[in-house]
């Protein structure tokens, strides 16, 4: 078994996980030193590109963020999602998770589970590809927004099909705004970590979408923590320089390159 992967196992029930999305190396060199798993996200469909899902980002621009990404990454795990398309039956996806594992050099993949693509996690870990799986709230699957796990039907189906993602050969599996409850009758059940967003602090570990907690998406849901508001960072940093150019300040004779 691949030596990042088997440390991130062997973090279950000992240590928390520490997970955040990068979709460019000057995000990825910070992460880097305090991530275990760094996720080149389909979020950037949203958060980058301004798209209204995650449904029409491409194979070919999630590959050339992970490029960017993969070079700030030293030492943590880091894990490219599959976007929506790209996975749609066992030869395809092998196919496509083979590129994205040649291409970017990344240590694992992430799909997000419909419920029946469970073989094709099993094709993909045969490739030697380890495989990330995703249920809860899966923005690829699921037109609205709710929290998962709050009756007798979801909470079967749900751990149903954690099992099931767990038996497929997957290594760890997000769990995307399930309840509290049910986050953690799946994490003890599971014998790989579970990694969740919006599902309580019961879970192996934790991700979240870097430009939500540095306040630079807009987007601040319950279940994020804004940590710093880093577009009010930018905005004194721009209305400074754009008054020091207008009134000549800058540059000033100390940025000169030759001359006085
Ligand atoms: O695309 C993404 O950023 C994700 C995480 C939020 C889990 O899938």
């Amino acid at each position: 078994m691949l030596k990042k992967i088997k440390k991130i196992l062997e973090k279950k029930n000992k240590k928390k996980i520490v997970c955040l999305t990068a979709y460019s190396k000057n995000i990825s060199n910070i992460l880097d030193k305090y991530c275990d798993i760094v996720l080149v996200g389909d979020s950037m469909a949203n958060v980058l590109y301004g798209m209204k899902n995650t449904h029409k980002i491409s194979l070919e621009t999630i590959i050339q963020h992970s490029l960017s990404v993969k070079k700030g990454i030293k030492k943590s795990l880091m894990i490219v999602d599959m976007p929506k398309g790209s996975y749609r039956n066992p030869i395809q996806a092998k196919k496509n998770a083979k590129l994205i594992f040649k291409k970017t050099k990344c240590d694992a993949v992430k799909i997000e589970s419909n419920n029946k693509n469970f073989k094709i996690i099993k094709e993909i870990t045969k490739a030697n590809i380890p495989v990330m799986g995703h249920i809860g709230y899966t923005p690829q699957f699921k037109k609205k927004f709710k929290v998962e796990g709050k009756n007798k039907r979801e909470i079967k189906k749900l751990i149903k099909e954690a099992v099931s993602i767990e038996k497929a050969g997957a290594f760890s599996v997000v769990l995307e705004c399930i309840t509290p409850n049910i986050s953690k009758q799946i994490t003890e059940l599971l014998h790989i970590p579970t990694i969740g967003i919006g599902s309580s602090s019961y879970c192996d570990g934790q991700i979240l979408v870097t430009d939500d907690i540095l306040g630079l998406s807009g987007f601040y849901p319950k279940f994020v923590k804004k940590y710093v508001n880093i577009n009010r960072v930018i905005e004194k940093a721009v209305k400074k320089y754009s008054k020091e150019v207008k009134s000549n300040k800058f540059p000033n004779k100390k940025n000169f390159l030759y001359g006085k």
